[in-house]
């Protein structure tokens, strides 16, 4: 049994949704959250920019006095997971772009992994992509723009056909089996992408995320290196962010009390 707090971050709110799926299978534990919310998006920042910006979440977290870390950004992970796990000596746990189920679909049609500009091209996850049984079935659409958006506590279904249209319009009228929500952040307007997908492409558009999957992942590791906190325990969200409190958290608490759905 350890009660010590499960360190959470992202570079935004994105991370919230991943945090909704981990309250979900770990209503005992206690969850120390951290949006980057003065650097988000990540996305469109060099290599060397999202290191040391994730770094820095990953080192702030830690010396807090964690017992493990969640990585709720596929950015993040897709950056430098591997130096996290190096300098740090707790478990970290993370989030990947769920393009494996998506591959697992039947169907002749394509997948679309959404994602940020800095996910779709880093090696792990073109890594990833290599091992898929057909990785040209997967078409990757970096999606500049929406985090922004979000980011400004935007979530209706209508308020991004204008960005959509800009990055999925050369897709339209395809046959589309798969839609990867490859960025945590993408997770809160799966209504909107849903509703965009039905208007333009053929084929049935299922959704992905790899959200319960790695809430599971976590649940996992904790049990593994006995670190449960005790079942009598409750649950409880801290919230942080290197921006405004005042704008941020009002936002973070209505997105974590959102249903998974
Ligand atoms: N939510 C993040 C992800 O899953 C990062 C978005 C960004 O800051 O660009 O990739």
């Amino acid at each position: 049994m350890d009660d010590r707090p499960i360190g959470v971050f992202d570079s935004g709110l994105g991370g919230a949704s991943v945090l909704r799926e981990a309250l979900r299978t770990l209503p005992h534990e206690k969850f120390i959250y951290y949006g980057d919310n003065q650097n988000a998006p990540y996305g469109d920042r060099t290599e060397a920019e999202i290191t040391a910006l994730t770094m820095r979440c990953a080192h702030l977290l830690a010396d807090h006095g964690v017992k493990a870390i969640l990585i709720a950004c596929n950015t993040a992970t897709a950056t430098c997971i591997e130096r996290i796990r190096s300098e740090l000596e707790i478990p970290v746990v993370s989030v990947e772009p769920a393009i494996k189920p998506a591959c697992m679909q039947p169907g002749t049609g394509k997948v679309l992994m959404m994602a940020t500009r800095a996910t779709t091209r880093l090696r792990r996850y073109l890594d990833l992509q290599a091992r898929m049984p057909d990785p040209s079935r997967v078409i990757n659409v970096p999606c500049p723009g929406l985090v922004e958006r979000i980011e400004q506590g935007i979530f209706d279904e209508d308020a991004f056909d204008d960005i959509l249209d800009h990055h999925l319009s050369a897709y339209h009228s395809m046959q589309i089996d798969g839609i990867v929500l490859g960025c945590t952040h993408y997770i809160f307007i799966r209504n909107a992408i849903r509703r965009y997908a039905t208007m333009h492409f053929s084929g049935s558009c299922a959704l992905f995320d790899g959200n319960e999957a790695t809430a599971h992942q976590l649940a996992r590791v904790l049990t593994e290196h006995g670190l449960l906190n005790s079942e009598n325990a409750a649950g409880s969200v801290e919230f942080h962010t290197s921006s405004d409190p005042a704008q941020f958290q009002p936002v973070f608490d209505l997105l974590l009390r959102q249903p998974c759905v």
